[in-house]
């Protein structure tokens, strides 16, 4: 991604910049390899980044929105998502959130448990409404990623068992004012192994075939999202490998006459397009090591200290020609987790150098907080500088 050091350095600091040339030449990537499949719909996974112009610019694209709350219900619809394109999945929907997609009449729920179905038919018998239902299914399928996104496992508290779909779709068509409509899955998020979306297919496809067996039609397949990024090389892997994950399926999935294909990318579409910008304050050097503390801390991006992630470091005011140096690139939370990397080699760096924290378009701005009441950082966009 470009960033135009010159024009960010008077903003205060810290703050998330986004290249939207690159998040627009993301979303024609992802159109263009899905172009000849019109069974396929892509719904952008609202959790990784909500930030209204993200979003906009997302909808205007044509996506669709998946959302896991109510408020990202309402944040899709102000940006412009069609309801007919909306889906919303989550374990724990409260019943003014049903209400809201019922209201609404969003294109499904993808409902993770028994319980959940029951309220849903209640609710919609009470608005006189259908609620068109996917059921998540947990196929047991090791996504090979950090342990915290891994959710397609046995273990996990996501989604219906396997050997539960059966009884789960029956009871789907038993309830009043529910639309069986399909099956949904999602087995976790950073997944660079391709290979486990061809275990993923396999399941599915078993699944289909014992369906078939007892005569249930499934209009729509839903394979979540998950697609992971190159965190170590961004420059050179601006975009992922769109072309090949689409075909994966398009070659492993035995779509049945009819049947549409639903994904929910979230990091894929927007981490690269998104750095967060901080200042040093302080070169401080320690007992056997030197630190550069940044304005940013683990409130501003807390992937580091909370899944041990990698985000390229970056002095942004120095070439990285310059003499370098070892710095352990800290924040100034009141937390030893706190640290953004350690060992960074970098150029010399001075008090008021901006520092980029790379690959933090997704899962970054939108996990900020205001501990240690500090105040939620701000957002530019290249398209402001031009
Ligand atoms: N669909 C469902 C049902 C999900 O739970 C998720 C992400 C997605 C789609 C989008 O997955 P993606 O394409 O972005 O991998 N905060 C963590 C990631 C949590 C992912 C949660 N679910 C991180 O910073 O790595």
């Amino acid at each position: 991604m470009r960033i135009p050091a010159g024009h960010l350095k008077n903003i205060p600091t810290p703050f998330y910049f986004y290249d939207m040339e690159l998040l627009s030449h993301t979303l024609s990537v992802i159109s263009e390899a899905t172009k000849d499949t019109p069974d396929f719909h892509v719904h952008y996974a609202i959790k990784a980044n909500a930030n209204p112009k993200i979003l906009k610019a997302i909808a205007e694209a044509g996506f669709g929105a998946d959302c896991v709350s109510g408020g990202e219900i309402k944040a899709a619809v102000a940006a412009g998502f069609p309801a007919g394109k909306i889906v919303f999945a989550g374990v724990g929907k409260n019943d003014d959130e049903i209400r809201l997609g019922l209201e609404i009449g969003i294109s499904c729920f993808n409902v993770e448990s028994l319980p959940e179905l029951e309220v849903i038919s209640q609710l919609a018998v009470h608005a006189g409404k259908t609620a068109n239902v996917a059921l998540r299914i947990n196929p047991n399928v090791d996504a090979h990623t950090h342990e915290k996104i891994t959710t397609g496992l046995n273990e996990n508290k996501f989604g219906i068992a396997m050997e539960d779909t059966l009884t789960a779709i029956d009871r789907a068509k038993e309830l009043p004012n529910i639309n069986y409509t399909g099956l949904h899955f999602h087995i976790g998020s950073q997944i660079t192994d391709l290979t486990v979306y061809r275990h993923l297919c396999q399941r599915i496809n078993n699944l289909q075939e014992q369906l078939e067996e007892k005569e249930i039609t499934t209009s729509s397949i839903n394979v979540g999202g998950g697609l992971g990024i190159d965190y170590e090389n961004p420059q050179d892997h601006p975009i992922p490998d769109f072309k090949n994950y689409f075909h994966l399926f398009r070659s492993h999935l035995q779509l049945r006459t009819g049947q549409t294909l639903h994904f929910e990318l979230g990091r894929s579409v927007v981490a690269q397009c998104g750095s967060l910008i901080a200042k040093v304050l302080y070169v401080k050097k320690g007992h056997s090591k030197q630190f550069l503390i940044l304005d940013a801390g683990f409130t501003e991006l807390i992937r580091p200290a909370m899944y041990q992630a990698y985000h390229q470091i970056e002095n942004i005011n120095r070439p990285a020609s310059n003499p370098s140096e070892h710095y352990d690139v800290v924040g100034p939370i009141c937390e030893s987790s706190d640290i953004f990397g350690k060992e960074v080699f970098l150029p010399v760096s001075e008090r008021g150098d901006l520092i980029a924290l790379h690959s933090a378009g997704a899962y970054g701005e939108i996990m900020s907080s205001t501990y240690n009441c500090r105040s939620l950082p701000k957002s530019y966009f290249s398209s402001d500088f031009e």
